[in-house]
């Protein structure tokens, strides 16, 4: 994995120290704020945020954030952007460089994220695409962290969908030192090479037997079964993850004082029933809430002079 760390398009660009950093001065923020206390660290900077997919978290805690911050924030639907009509990313990206200090992108393809930054001449952050969610997951990290003092000799254990999160999960938790457990069908399975790059650099499985991957988790995480721009496979998805529920039976083969993550927006009664989604709310919630404060150490890293 190269490093590019002008940028996060996504974490396996980042080396661990860096991920470090940006949680500590998460939990620095997070404290200063809940203490009243303010740093306008990007007064005068304003940051486009591009939304190709809705969003309630990522758009919230950006705009929420460089407000905090002192700075300002622009929602650019592309709906509204000359994107939407054809315009190549690559002049998009070269305009809105000399408007802009950053931008945030939440859209389909990896290559459009990484386009952007190969053309343009400022921050870029990857807000979700079909490939990868690093925003979200420094916001797991932290609350992980939060909850069990450190990472050393954890457990995660995703269930569900190989997708977005579960790849990223697998890169950030990797990077911190946690053991990795994947339980998806065999056609819904993460990245090969993210999962290649797992298996040789940390302790890493991915299998659909449910009940192995979650034995003794210190760690639960699931995602919607069908993803944005998945619509239309809802129903056959249903099908096919109907063994790939958290539920207080799997939940018993976990830790006893396992914790349940879930990037949200959640599908009660899919991959998370209301029971177990309602015995963890303040984990998950708190985990909502830490997207602000992740969000913040991230604008702050990559925009601040
Ligand atoms: N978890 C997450 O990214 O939420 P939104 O889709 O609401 O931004
Ligand atoms: N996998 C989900 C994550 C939402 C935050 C999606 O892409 O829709």
């Amino acid at each position: 994995m190269s490093e590019n760390t002008k940028h996060l398009l996504k974490l396996g660009d980042w080396p661990a120290h860096q991920i470090t950093a940006v949680l500590n001065l998460a939990d620095q923020l997070k404290y200063e704020r809940k203490h009243g206390i303010d740093h306008p660290l990007l007064r005068g900077k304003t940051l486009g945020m591009i939304f190709q997919k809705a969003s309630t978290r990522t758009r919230v805690s950006f705009e929420v954030g460089m407000c905090q911050l002192g700075g300002n924030a622009l929602f650019l639907s592309s709906r509204d952007l000359q994107i939407g009509r054809g315009e190549p990313i690559e002049d998009t990206a070269r305009v809105l460089s000399r408007y802009l200090d950053g931008i945030m992108i939440r859209t389909f393809a990896q290559q459009e994220v990484e386009d952007l930054a190969r053309y343009g001449s400022i921050p870029i952050i990857n807000g979700l695409t079909d490939y990868a969610h690093p925003c979200q997951v420094l916001a797991d990290l932290m609350t992980i962290r939060e909850y069990k003092g450190s990472f050393s000799g954890l457990k995660l254990c995703f269930v569900g969908d190989g997708n977005n999160m579960a790849n990223s999960l697998i890169v950030g938790c990797i990077k911190m030192g946690m053991e990795v457990a994947v339980a998806c069908p065999s056609n819904h399975r993460p990245d090969a090479a993210l999962m290649a790059w797992a298996a040789e650099n940390g302790v890493f499985t991915c299998s659909q037997d449910v009940k192995a991957c979650i034995k003794d988790a210190d760690v639960v995480y699931t995602d919607v079964w069908a993803s944005m721009g998945q619509e239309e496979e809802a129903a056959l998805r249903r099908q096919e993850f109907k063994a790939f529920q958290v539920n207080t039976e799997l939940m018993a083969l976990a830790k006893p004082a396992a914790m349940v993550l879930h990037c949200l927006p959640a599908h009660r009664g899919e991959e998370i029933t209301q029971e177990v989604l309602e015995a963890h709310a303040n984990e998950i919630f708190d985990q909502a809430e830490n997207r602000l404060h992740a969000q913040k150490a991230v604008l702050v890293k990559l925009m601040k002079a």
